[in-house]
């Protein structure tokens, strides 16, 4: 059963407890660049979830990576999107999600898509999609990844944003020890922001 289809992928429910997410080819893109970049984010998702699993952090645990058919086979998570229920009890979900964005970044993993359809609520929030994801220890890079979060919030949760990104800035620190560095970071990836508008 179909899923999901987002911009690059199809993902399928094959069981009760795994899905599929093959990349699909894009034909308005070069056949060969097409395939190296599909190879490519095939590859690194399934190194993050790796990293993933060695942290214990809340995500779907990888079963099988085939980089010939670009797909991938990880646990289902059961949920709501976190899209779906944000607004309801946002103070809590916002701290919740701002302090596992700080773990990850701890750990050197930038996201590189964080929006609330990129979580799924199971008994807590489970981080998917880490194929746009990086490693790297710059500042720079999760202060990005933070400012990006900001403007999905902003789109989609307009009315709750302002509250919001106050409660997840918070919870940040709690997961991330060298969250300082970041926020000097971030001030200066916004103004350069405003500056262009
Ligand atoms: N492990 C999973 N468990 C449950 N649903 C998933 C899982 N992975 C993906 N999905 C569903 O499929 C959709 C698209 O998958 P995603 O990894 O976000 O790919 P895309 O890069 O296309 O956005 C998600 O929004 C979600 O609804
Ligand atoms: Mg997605």
């Amino acid at each position: 059963m179909m899923i999901g289809q987002g911009a690059e992928a199809i993902v399928t429910k094959t069981d009760a407890t795994t899905v599929l997410k093959e990349r699909i080819v894009k034909d308005y893109r070069h056949p060969v660049i097409d395939n190296a970049l599909r190879k490519a984010r095939t590859r690194r998702e399934a190194k993050i979830f790796g990293k993933l699993a060695v942290m214990d952090f809340p995500a779907p645990r990888l079963k099988l990576m085939d980089d010939v058919n670009m797909r991938l086979t990880m646990d289902f998570i059961n949920g709501p999107k976190l899209r779906d229920v944000f607004p309801t009890d946002n103070v809590r979900f916002s701290k919740e999600l701002g302090r596992k964005v700080g773990v990850l970044h701890a750990n050197d993993i930038v996201h590189g898509d964080l929006t609330t359809s990129n979580m799924i609520l199971d008994n807590e929030i489970k981080f998917i999609d880490f194929g746009l994801s990086l490693i790297s220890k710059k500042a720079e890079d999760k202060a990005v990844d933070l400012h990006l979060l900001d403007r999905a919030l902003e789109s989609k949760h307009h009315e709750v944003y302002s509250g919001s990104m106050l409660h997840v800035l918070e919870g940040y620190k709690e997961g991330n020890p060298a969250w300082q560095d970041v926020f000097n970071r971030l001030e200066k990836v916004q103004k350069r922001g405003r500056n262009k508008k």
